[in-house]
């Protein structure tokens, strides 16, 4: 399965995804299972690392994204990966903007497509504070965990076809 986390600027939320799911995949033993990469719908931080604030909430939790670079989401995207799990509802009008039509709906909201009933967006924290991105951590951290747990439970589950 290909998992493609998608945000604004691919320097907070979808990193921190990003890193999240590799790090519970990895501990699962089913890291061969999920190609994982992210992508912002915004072209500004193209080619930087995550934001300083992103990078120390993720390491605070044993993970680290300090060698990730932001890239903006391309069309072509839409064909190599099998969800495209969009951060808030303008990051899946965005993404969707640039996808082809019968592709479309490869992007989904992350928390309702992880089935996190907290809430159905992850809150932009960039301007925000460190307690922003606690919570960016725990929801994306939840959803990391949601999404082993479904692989785990094996093919069966439909994880490809039938999220
Ligand atoms: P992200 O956060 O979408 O979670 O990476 C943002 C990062 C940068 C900006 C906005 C949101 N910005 O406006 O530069």
């Amino acid at each position: 399965m290909r998992l493609l986390f998608v945000c604004l600027g691919n320097i907070c939320r979808s990193p921190m995804a990003e890193g999240a799911l590799r790090a519970r995949l990895r501990e699962a033993g089913l890291g061969g299972r999920v190609e994982v990469d992210s992508a912002g719908t915004g072209d500004w931080h193209v080619g930087h690392p995550p934001d300083h604030r992103a990078i120390a909430c993720a390491r605070g939790h044993g993970v680290d994204i300090a060698g990730l670079r932001a890239r903006q989401l391309q069309r072509q995207d839409f064909e190599r990966f099998d969800w495209l799990l969009c951060a808030d509802a303008q990051n899946l009008r965005d993404a969707r903007r640039r996808a082809p039509p019968q592709l479309a709906h490869k992007a989904v909201l992350l928390l309702e497509w992880a089935g996190i009933p907290e809430t159905v967006a992850v809150p932009d924290p960039y301007t925000g504070c460190g307690d922003d991105f606690e919570l960016t951590w725990r929801l994306v951290d939840s959803a990391a965990s949601a999404v082993v747990a479904r692989l785990a439970a094996g093919p069966e589950s439909g994880i490809i076809d039938r999220w």
